[in-house]
């Protein structure tokens, strides 16, 4: 297999024998396999964040709400709460989850449960990401920007959401889709070679409708462009937007921004993975075929997953390592933090949940909000 082709300034080669193809595409870690080689000054970051903690509370959407409507996995700085000021994070949170030093952001997703057929709940746990060794679960984040100087990072304060919760049906974009669920068909992250979303096969913008072997991955992208004014907007939406060509694929981040939202942002990146491999058994699940797994906002479709993003860099550390090619983990102006360092930075719970036990109802009754 050797596709070839243009996808906005960014060559997605693919798929298998690229290494050899493309000078110094060797050094690079071997997630590259299906990820596009970049042009030699775009940026890619691509690094693990562990769980910093899993509870209801939700600052974007449920500002001071203790409990927060429904749970969610929650990675990065410990300034994570059920409020969070628009001034800068960066000088809140004493440590970070995040691989690197310099980025005390926080980002969060809905969670996982299975169904059982007697109707209890039980959460999916994440796990550590390929290539993430030593996280403890948590998401792996991903920033590109096409070259220096072409996306300008976001400011403290900054905050973003994508995707909705209380979506029930497809945007139908196609490999456009802002969201979408892998189906490993193999252990070990297996089946599949293309970029996120970009399967026509194993990824879909809902659930996967068969068992997957290796797990499911869940990717969320945010928008590109930006109102250049607003932290944020009351449905922490409307100051960022779409290329006027519409959503992008990952990594594109080379459309034109709307004359509304003029300013070039980093494209952000979610990529959550739930080892499903305890809950496979067709035995144990629904009898009339569907497939068993809930969002913890109630969404038995999939189609509400959703992200929050609070940008917490240090000073101008993000746009530093935009403009100097910074590649997956490989960037020299950032420091990298071991896992068993970042994995102590934790928030402590202020909502209690059972996170491990059946449950007879979602946290917060699944009510889909
Ligand atoms: C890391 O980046 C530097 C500077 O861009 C480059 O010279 C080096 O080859 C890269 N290392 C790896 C392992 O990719
Ligand atoms: C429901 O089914 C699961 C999986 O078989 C089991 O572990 C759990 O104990 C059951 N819950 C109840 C309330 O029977
Ligand atoms: C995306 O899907 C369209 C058709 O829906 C296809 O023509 C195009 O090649 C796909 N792009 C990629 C990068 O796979």
């Amino acid at each position: 297999m050797f596709l070839s082709y243009l996808l906005a300034g960014w060559e997605l080669v693919g798929l298998a024998g690229a290494q050899s193809t493309y000078p110094g595409y060797e050094l690079d870690e071997p997630m590259l396999r299906g990820q596009p080689p970049r042009t030699s000054t775009s940026a890619m970051l691509r690094f693990g964040c562990s769980q910093v903690v899993i509870e209801r509370l939700d600052p974007l959407v449920d500002p001071g709400m203790a409990p927060s409507s429904h749970m969610h996995q929650i990675v990065g700085g410990n300034a994570f709460a059920a409020t969070m000021p628009l001034s800068d994070i960066a000088e809140l949170a004493s440590c970070t989850t995040c691989h690197f030093k310099e980025d005390l952001s926080n980002y969060w997703t809905a969670n996982l449960y299975f169904k059982a057929r007697n109707g209890s709940y039980k959460r999916v746990p994440q796990i550590a990401n390929q290539f993430n060794d030593g996280d403890n679960a948590g998401i792996t984040i991903y920033y590109t920007s096409p070259g220096p100087g072409l996306t300008t990072a976001f400011k403290p304060g900054f905050r973003m959401l994508s995707g909705d919760s209380t979506q029930r049906e497809s945007d139908n974009l196609g490999n456009r889709t802002q969201q979408c669920y892998r189906c490993y068909t193999a252990e070990n992250w297996g089946g599949s070679m293309y970029p996120p979303c970009m399967d026509p096969e194993l990824d879909t913008d809902h659930f996967p409708t068969q068992p997957c072997v290796g797990g499911i991955r869940s990717n969320i992208i945010f928008p590109l462009c930006w109102d250049g004014k607003n932290l944020d907007s009351p449905n922490h939406k409307d100051h960022v937007a779409h290329p006027v060509e519409g959503p992008a694929a990952f990594p594109v981040v080379s459309g034109q921004c709307p004359d509304s939202h003029p300013v070039k942002i980093p494209q952000v990146m979610l990529e959550v993975m739930w080892d499903t491999r305890a809950f496979n058994d067709p035995e144990d699940w629904p009898e009339h075929g569907s497939q068993p797994f809930y969002l913890s906002n109630g969404d038995h479709t999939g189609y509400g997953q959703h992200a929050d993003y609070v940008f917490g860099w240090e000073g101008d550390s993000l746009q530093k390592a935009m403009d100097n090619a910074c590649y997956l983990r490989n960037c020299s102006m950032l420091s990298p933090i071991e896992p068993e360092v970042k994995n102590l930075c934790q928030v402590p719970v202020t909502v209690e949940e059972e996170l491990d036990a059946w449950l007879d109802e979602l946290p917060g009754g699944g009510t889909g909000v």
